[in-house]
């Protein structure tokens, strides 16, 4: 399913979303997390991908693959912990705390009786997890029914009391708020609601710095991206406000076309566009891509994708499975990539809309696009990865690291 959203414009960036999320702010919580342990100093890889390109027809497809962002696996190591240590700064303003001095830790004994609470499917849990964790205060999180085993003790892993209901998403997200009020503790969440907004402005914000590095990395100038289209996974809308904020302050009214691509079971974002607010998902919100497997948009992320996502699209879980595979495999020309079930979402979607020459009309796809995809996740799910893709992360991985590109004699 593909639906061309008509409210999107190619114009400057407006100022009244500048003041909510900005490339200024973006490397400002870029320069703070480098000085975090567990996230990778370098920017995460940025590859091209020829042969998939040449046998999709089309000029180039680049992945930035944010499985080697940190130990944790996936994006949402940039969006958390930023937002964590924002909120802290807030709350104590008169101590004129050193943002970089939290990610080292050197306020542990203040923040012994602070604790952050969140409701989550997965990966921003362990996120936030994890920043606790350094920062050391305490972290409580709330999974619901559907969240796996191996899920659950990633995030322990990290030190966070695991809370586990029998509901689904939504009520996750409740029980959160219930036991936040109860005891004094703070919701540190990635999706917003009414009244609360500044924690999950400061997570997408967070996200910018993938933007960043995808700029420097292309050598895209603001008169030229490097690439015609930009496709981008929603959950609660997140990550995509995230990006395509930082690009289309960049590029302005020359930004790339934004395409957001959901499991058909979780169109929150598909919905909204129909709807022309953030609206909920009509299916069963169950998708092999847990971390999209989101019921309701986010209000404040929809304000900046009902401007700029040219196209909204639904993918079956099928099509996930079949990208996390192609991207495994790689090929003489293409470097073997481990991707999640949630980080072969952009690739699914692009596969998806090239099969049918109706969909890639519709969006503009012909032999002389070229394609941006965000590879949001490893094998977060080691096992899961494992049975769908028939490989283990770790043996993608060692063909990752023997690969070698064929050169031409
Ligand atoms: C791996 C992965 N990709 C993409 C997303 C979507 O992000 P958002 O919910 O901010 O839209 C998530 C959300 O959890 C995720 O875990």
């Amino acid at each position: 399913m593909l639906v061309e959203n008509q409210r999107a414009r190619k114009i400057s960036y407006p100022s009244s979303l500048k003041a909510v999320l900005s490339i200024e702010k973006a490397i400002e919580s870029r320069n703070w997390l480098r000085t975090w342990s567990k996230i990778a100093r370098d920017a995460t890889p940025l590859y091209e991908l020829a042969g998939l390109a040449a046998k999709l027809n089309i000029a180039s497809v680049a992945v930035k693959d944010e499985s080697a962002r940190s130990v944790l696996g996936s994006f949402k190591a940039l969006g958390a912990p930023v937002a964590l240590v924002r909120l802290v700064l807030r709350l104590w303003p008169e101590h004129n705390l050193d943002p970089r001095g939290l990610f080292e830790g050197r306020y542990r004994e203040m923040l012994t009786h602070f604790t952050v609470i969140s409701a989550t499917d997965g990966n921003h849990g362990k996120g936030l997890a994890a920043a606790a964790q350094t920062l050391g205060c305490h972290c409580v999180i709330v999974l619901h029914a559907n969240v796996s085993k191996e899920r659950e003790q990633a995030i322990a892993a990290f030190g966070a009391k695991i809370v586990r209901i029998a509901g689904n998403y939504d009520e996750s997200v409740e029980e959160a708020a219930r036991l936040a009020s109860t005891h004094g503790w703070h919701v540190v969440s990635d999706t917003s609601y009414e009244g609360y907004e500044d924690i999950p402005r400061d997570v997408m914000q967070g996200y910018g710095t993938i933007a960043a590095e995808v700029v420097d990395q292309s050598r895209s100038r603001p008169e030229q991206s490097a690439f015609t289209h930009v496709f981008l996974q929603g959950g609660v809308g997140g990550l995509a406000a995230g990006l395509a904020s930082y690009l289309w302050e960049f590029h302005g009214d020359r930004r790339p076309r934004f395409v957001v691509v959901e499991p058909r079971q979780a169109d929150c974002l598909y919905q909204s566009a129909l709807e022309g607010r953030a609206a909920r998902a009509t299916g069963s919100v169950d998708s092999v891509m847990a971390g999209l497997a989101c019921g309701e948009t986010s209000p404040l992320a929809w304000r900046f994708l009902e401007s700029c996502v040219d196209h909204f699209m639904t993918i079956a879980d099928d099509d996930a499975v079949a990208a996390m595979r192609t991207l495994a495999s790689g090929s003489e020309a293409d470097i073997p990539i481990v991707a999640g079930e949630s980080g072969a979402a952009g690739l699914a979607g692009l596969t998806v809309l090239l099969r049918d020459k109706q969909f890639s009309k519709q969006a503009g796809l012909d032999e002389s696009s070229r394609v941006l995809l965000i590879n949001t996740e490893g094998a977060t799910a080691p096992q899961t990865y494992g049975e769908l893709v028939g490989e283990t992360a770790e043996a993608v991985l060692a063909r990752q690291s023997a690969w070698q590109p064929k050169v031409a004699v």
